[in-house]
């Protein structure tokens, strides 16, 4: 009787670790990697966000732009350690729109800081152009 239970219970141990690997490496499954989570969720963020931002700029709602946009600016820190799903080989790349994304949501920050609504206007789609490059290249 315990050697049964005693294989049993080595039989289970086996089979979690398999399914929990292979849970693991399915991406596009149900399945999600807590990393591919954590991205899912800072890139949601960001986009719900930047609906918000947009639409107080076209208001002049500097107030709810401010807040908008520091959410932003602090959910992107985590776009930098993104793993990449698609054009795996161009990191640099990568980066590169990162840092022309970030500039210009930093200076969309100090328009929306100052007030200044055609700035903000114009960094505004600055802002949404960025997005749609890096995009192009990296989101599947
Ligand atoms: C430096 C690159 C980069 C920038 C800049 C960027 N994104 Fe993304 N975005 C990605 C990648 C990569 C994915 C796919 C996520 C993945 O593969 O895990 C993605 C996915 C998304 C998704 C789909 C939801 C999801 O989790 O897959 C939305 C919506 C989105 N981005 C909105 C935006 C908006 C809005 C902006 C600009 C304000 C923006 N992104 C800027 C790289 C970027």
């Amino acid at each position: 009787m315990k050697t049964l239970s005693i294989i049993m219970s080595l039989f289970l141990i086996g089979s979690g670790t398999v399914f929990a690997e292979t849970s693991g490496h399915k991406h596009d499954g149900h399945a999600m990697s807590p990393e591919m989570k954590k991205q899912h969720e800072a890139m949601a963020t960001i986009s719900n966000q930047w609906k918000a931002c947009k639409n107080a700029i076209k208001d002049k709602n500097f107030k709810d732009a401010d807040l908008a946009v520091e959410t932003i600016i602090e959910a992107a820190n985590n776009i930098e350690s993104f793993k990449l799903h698609k054009n795996t080989d161009k990191q640099e790349h990568f980066t590169k729109q990162y840092n022309v994304f970030r500039e210009n949501i930093l200076k969309l920050k100090d328009a929306i800081k100052t007030r200044d609504a055609d700035a903000a206007s114009n960094l505004s789609t600055k802002v949404e152009e960025s997005c749609k490059q890096c995009h192009s290249t990296f989101r599947k």
